[in-house]
């Protein structure tokens, strides 16, 4: 059973150059994590391998957010997004997140992510979009995580977007030189 883990309010951060890096099979369960991912989350790989991925799942981030990486990668493509994990300890950290398919001879056998440390920008524009994604789904049931995903691509749809633009966009335009 998962432990019940008390968020802190105190931010792990790792360099710029490294890369957290985890893969699953096709529920979600992790097959692999490196180095730089337990060193970052504080879980061993015993405590790791074999757990289903929200484990690290942090209670600000809105569900909306998890529909739409498991809608995009069930279709074989690939996602990008901001996601605030928490450590065994409570602390949290912010990724910028690639989940992508893994495939072996042309058939998905899993999935895998690679992420990298985002710009203070990068975080603090996202801060407010999850903050209104998340009082959306307060009360709204099982649906809230589906139609708070088709909410934000219906917004930003109005916006002449998509998601992937958008999220592609806001990582260019919040880089630091
Ligand atoms: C390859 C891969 C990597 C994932 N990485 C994370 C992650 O870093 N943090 C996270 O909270 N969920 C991650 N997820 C999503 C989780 O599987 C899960 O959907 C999410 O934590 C929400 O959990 P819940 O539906 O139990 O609330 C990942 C999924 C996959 C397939």
């Amino acid at each position: 059973m998962k432990q019940q883990i008390v968020p802190t309010q105190t931010e792990i951060k790792f360099q710029h150059d490294e890369l957290i890096v985890s893969k699953t099979d096709l529920t979600g369960r992790i097959t692999y994590a490196n180095k730089v991912f337990m060193r970052v989350c504080d879980f061993s790989e015993e405590e790791l391998l074999g757990q289903p991925h929200n484990i690290i799942r942090h209670p600000d981030m809105p569900r909306g957010v998890f529909w739409g990486v498991w809608n995009t990668i069930k279709q074989g493509q690939e996602f990008f997004g901001m996601v605030k994990n928490l450590t065994a300890h409570g602390d949290y950290y912010w990724v910028l997140a690639n989940i992508r398919p893994d495939f072996r001879g042309g058939k998905s056998v899993g999935y895998f992510s690679v992420r990298r440390s985002p710009s203070r920008k990068l975080i603090e524009s996202i801060i407010p979009v999850y903050k209104e994604m998340l009082s959306f789904e307060q009360g709204k049931g099982k649906d809230a995580a589906q139609l708070s995903w088709q909410r934000l691509e219906k917004q930003l749809a109005s916006q002449g977007t998509t998601y992937e633009q958008y999220i592609l966009n806001l990582v260019e335009s919040t880089k630091e030189r």
